[in-house]
């Protein structure tokens, strides 16, 4: 049975949510090692069956920000790892709404060394400006992995010892206090009333705490088929993407060795999901960027805007550079390549095949943003198509000049394209 991993491989919002539903139809397990509510994956589905009878419901739309997307389907539990931080409150949440689309109890559980992200993580994110100066999606993921890192930060395993979670709480909140000592709404949360609400929420999921990484091991052994969902993407990768422009977390593959525990040569197929343009939201330099018409024609035909926060991205060209980067630093074996849909109407679409740099020409990508943000793209312009593409379900209902493009990418990242999205319907893809 394959352990499968889904990974961002540009800068988020690649579509690996859809990635991830396809391919979990038939999954055991679903699994998120990173992030916590920073994410959001869009699921649009025509195919969640209701009733004994199989009978589908019509078209719906879910977010997922903490919960693994495959566990929309039937069969397919869903496991927060501990390189997560989880947001109770979003959790409990989020187990409501997928018990009321579901109709039934959500398949969850829960890594008990994850870590609990509290409400003074976003407070002390806008106090120490880096939700202004990294633009970021103000969730308090920073400050919650920094407190993981001082190890000073609570976990889901102290949830089930209500007593010593409460003196852990005390002793954070009065170091927090000792830094902002005149600050009113830090001031005003006490250990004793957040340690009773966050206690209280915990009884919706305390009994799915479990160590995760015996539980996925076991699943191994009896070949089970997982999946291993990335949150965010190689180039927003805390080691390995453009710092400090980037999450706290560890987006790329090795995430899942030390989120899940799980080591990568049991993965055996490593899906990059990559858009057939490419977009960044917040801070950072962006190469490909196209800030003028065109940039506003590719935001407005692929629906540019956060899951999350419904910020518009920024939005512009295919860069091969950054697309290759990703494939190494990864070990992607394959590709999933999602909007191709959007690219229709451009009469050329340019691709970044090199950089240029003072005067020379990069083929490598440099994760170095004073570097990055002086690189200058050199194209390649391949020819655009005007035929709508939503309806495509083979490679070769494609409009020629669009399989044109799909090979040039083969070609230039070195592995093959096994999955083209044409649209957000969940049988809106070309498999080969
Ligand atoms: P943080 O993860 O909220 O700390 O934000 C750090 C940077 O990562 C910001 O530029 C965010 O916009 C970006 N980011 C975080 N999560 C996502 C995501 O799921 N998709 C796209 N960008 C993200």
């Amino acid at each position: 049975m394959p352990a499968i991993a889904v990974l961002g491989a540009q800068w988020g919002d690649e579509g690996k949510g859809k990635v991830v539903h396809l391919l979990s139809r038939d999954a055991d397990y679903c699994v998120r090692f990173n992030g916590g509510t920073n994410a959001g994956h869009r699921v649009v589905t025509s195919r969640i069956p209701v009733g004994a009878n199989g009978d589908h419901e019509p078209t719906q739309e879910f977010k997922f920000h903490l919960i693994p997307s495959g566990a929309l389907h039937e069969g397919c539990t869903g496991v927060l790892g501990h390189g997560m931080v989880i947001d109770p409150y979003a959790l409990v949440h989020e187990l409501n709404a997928l018990r009321e689309l579901r109709g039934r109890e959500p398949e969850i559980f829960v890594s008990s060394n994850a870590h609990v992200l509290l409400p003074y993580h976003p407070i002390v994110e806008r106090l120490e400006g880096s939700q202004t100066a990294l633009d970021t999606t103000a969730k308090g993921i920073g400050p919650a992995y920094r407190d993981k890192t001082a190890r000073i930060g609570l976990r889901m395993a102290d949830l089930l010892f209500p007593e010593r979670f409460l003196e852990k709480l005390a002793l954070v909140l009065e170091r927090y206090r000792t830094v902002w000592p005149d600050h009113a709404e830090m001031s005003r949360l006490r250990a004793e009333a957040l340690a009773e609400e966050v206690l209280t929420l915990a009884e919706n999921f305390r009994d799915r705490i479990v160590d995760t990484v015996h539980l996925l091991h076991d699943a191994l052994a009896h070949n089970k088929y997982i999946i291993f969902e990335g949150a965010q993407a190689a180039l927003l990768d805390l080691d390995l993407g453009t710092y400090p422009y980037v999450t706290s977390s560890t987006a790329t593959i090795g995430g899942i060795g030390s989120g899940a525990g799980v080591p990568p040569q049991q993965v055996n197929r490593v899906i990059g999901v990559a858009k057939a343009y490419t977009t960044r939201v917040g801070s950072g330099p962006f190469p490909t960027e196209v800030p003028d018409r065109l940039g506003e024609r590719l935001r407005a035909q692929g629906h540019e805007f956060g899951t999350t926060t419904g910020r518009p991205r920024r939005c512009g060209w295919l860069d091969l550079v950054a697309l290759r980067y990703a494939v190494m630093v990864n070990g992607f074996t394959e590709m999933a390549l999602t909007k191709l849909d959007v690219l229709t109407g451009f009469s050329e679409i340019p691709v970044a095949v090199d950089y240029r740099y003072r005067g020379r020409t990069l083929r490598e990508f440099s994760a170095i943003c004073e570097i990055l943000q002086e690189c200058q793209p050199i194209y390649e312009r391949l020819p655009g198509w005007q035929e709508p593409l939503s309806d495509c379900r083979d490679f070769f209902e494609l409009p020629t000049a669009a399989q044109k493009y799909i090979r040039f990418i083969e070609d230039a990242v070195g592995i093959p394209i096994s999955i083209i999205s044409v649209g957000p319907g969940d049988e809106q893809n070309l498999w080969r």
